[in-house]
């Protein structure tokens, strides 16, 4: 039986600079539906490879009136397929179809609106968050210019206080403009909206289902890499472990794990990885116990760049001398995702900035002459988490907070020991057990303990101590570019202050970190 056609229907994203253009990819693939983002000044050609069933236009920063603004390109105005135009979407649209947009005069609307529905539109026929006798919907803006004329052919199918135009609609040609956000949750109905667009105006099938992405996945790989041998570094990490589940999948014995253990996991994290892959799922994995290589390499080593850079050089010395030893070897899986895709080629635009270098540890030797698979290339972080369920792998390993590559090495402030990393290890998992005691782990978004090799004094009832201090770390976060500590109550921090005190014998105080990102950054280093 041939897998189904998941790229068969597919909706082309136009990103005009947007802050939730991922968030409507993601909604769109939420319906069932493949997406892809581009941007606004994409070729020509892009355009007509990708054969798009609907166009969505996202919002951005800039003003369509100025001189030079990002515009819709005429191909895509040509083509005849359904459009949703959403916010400067919309207001291209206007711009570029001869209607009007008129520049804002300090009638800004921002945040929560009420937009009432007028005529009839097949994306708002039979929804009402009002209770009165009026057909109103709860909406998200965020605009400054706003439109004043429609183009022609279009209707006018939504009014708000300070948009009056804020949808708009061409049933014939299936063009539509919104001037609310559907893709926030702060929009109620926007969920249904944009699955009203995909499914019922663009009449995508919803093939895109996690069943499907995985039958396609493995008979890609299986077409792929035939007969031959193919290698993946496994971290433990939720992306590596999933390319794991299903290479196995698709080409069983012929893959080969490989999973260093730099001495800098957390608490029987390396036992953990063996138990699951190798024993629970049957995966050949090879284990490299390299601890006493990194200590010995991080010796006398302070910065926290060069920390970075002697982790993940060493990382993939050792990575390579493994895969020298697995003759006959002719591919290199790699975990990338569809975020690392749209950030590289943002970043090679020059928009990104080197804060850290954020070793992907397990990063690919280029030089290594294998041909590369990366069956995730194309998914969110929520879909690489639902497949994996699917494959077979825990919800608990799937749903962990993310952790760095570098691993404690980025967590023990200054030089690198073995001792420390042992201090630490214990105390974060002291931590973590506490907050999955008290059923916080998921209610933040990133949690762990910082060692600061420093001492303090204390007291015990047999005398004074002279010891290390602790730091521990929770943030809440969505997209881990900005931060906030979260709020744990105070009892809760007592309790991890004291039993970390009590149990381990070289740490004398705890602190918590009540900085956000920026302008702190959520590891130490
Ligand atoms: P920062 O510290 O930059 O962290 O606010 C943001 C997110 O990135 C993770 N992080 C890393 N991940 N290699 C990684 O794979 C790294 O070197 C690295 N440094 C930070 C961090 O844990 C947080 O989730």
């Amino acid at each position: 039986m041939s897998a189904t056609d998941i790229h068969l229907h597919r909706i082309l994203i136009i990103d005009f600079g947007g802050q939730t253009t991922q968030l409507i990819a993601r909604r769109v693939r939420e319906c069932g539906v493949y997406c892809e983002i581009h941007p606004w000044d994409l070729h020509a050609e892009t355009i007509t490879d990708f054969a798009p069933t609907g166009v969505i236009l996202s919002g951005g920063p800039e003003s369509t009136i100025e001189a030079g603004s990002p515009t819709i390109a005429q191909a895509l105005l040509d083509l005849n397929v359904p459009m949703l135009g959403i916010c400067y979407g919309m207001q291209a649209m206007v711009n570029q179809l001869g209607g009007v947009v008129e520049a804002h005069r300090g009638e800004s609307e921002f945040g929560y609106a009420l937009m009432n529905v007028s005529g009839e539109c097949s994306l708002f026929d039979g929804l009402n968050d009002s209770a009165g006798s009026e057909v109103q919907l709860d909406v998200w803006m965020s605009h400054g210019d706003r439109v004043a004329s429609l183009p022609a052919h279009y209707t006018l199918v939504g009014t708000s206080d300070n948009a009056p135009i804020a949808a708009m609609a061409n049933e014939e040609q299936k063009r539509f403009g919104i001037q609310f956000h559907p893709e926030v949750t702060h929009t109620k109905q926007g969920a249904e909206i944009l699955r009203r667009f995909v499914l019922e105006v663009c009449e995508c099938a919803g093939d895109w289902t996690p069943g499907n992405i995985i039958d396609n996945a493995v008979a890609e790989a299986k077409a792929k890499i035939g007969d031959e041998r193919v290698l993946l570094a496994l971290s433990g990490g939720v992306d590596s472990s999933v390319v794991a589940a299903l290479l196995h999948r698709a080409v069983g014995s012929q893959l080969t794990c490989v999973f260093v253990d730099h001495g800098l996991l957390r608490l029987n994290e390396g036992d953990q990885v063996m138990q699951l892959f190798a024993e629970n799922l049957g995966i050949h994995v090879i284990r490299v116990n390299a601890e006493a290589r990194f200590m010995n390499a991080l010796s006398g080593v302070t910065d926290p760049e060069a920390k970075r850079k002697v982790i993940g050089n060493l990382f993939i010395e050792v990575f390579e001398e493994e895969a020298k030893k697995l003759t006959g070897t002719t591919w290199l899986a790699q975990g990338t995702i569809y975020p690392d895709v749209i950030e590289s080629a943002a970043s090679s635009t020059g928009s990104a900035h080197l804060i850290k270098s954020h070793h992907n540890v397990g990063g690919l030797p280029e030089h290594m002459a294998l041909k590369l698979i990366e069956p995730l290339r194309e998914l969110f972080k929520d879909e690489v988490r639902r497949i994996g369920v699917d494959l077979g792998l825990p919800a608990k390993m799937l749903y962990r907070h993310p952790f760095p590559g570098p691993g404690l090495g980025v967590r023990i402030l200054g030089e690198v020991r073995a001792d420390y990393a042992q201090i630490l290890r214990e105390a974060d998992d002291i931590f973590i057990q506490l907050l999955r005691k008290h059923d916080l782990y998921d209610k933040v978004s990133q949690a762990f303990a910082v060692f600061l090799p420093v001492k303090s004094v204390g007291v015990t009832g047999d005398g004074r101590r002279y010891d290390y201090v602790v730091a521990l770390r929770a943030v809440e976060t969505l997209d881990f570019m900005t931060a906030r500590a979260a709020h744990l109550p105070h009892e809760f921090l007592d309790e991890v202050s004291r039993t970390i005190c009590n149990s381990i014998p070289n740490v004398s105080r705890v602190t918590y970190d009540i900085s956000s990102k920026p302008p702190a950054t959520i590891e130490w280093e």
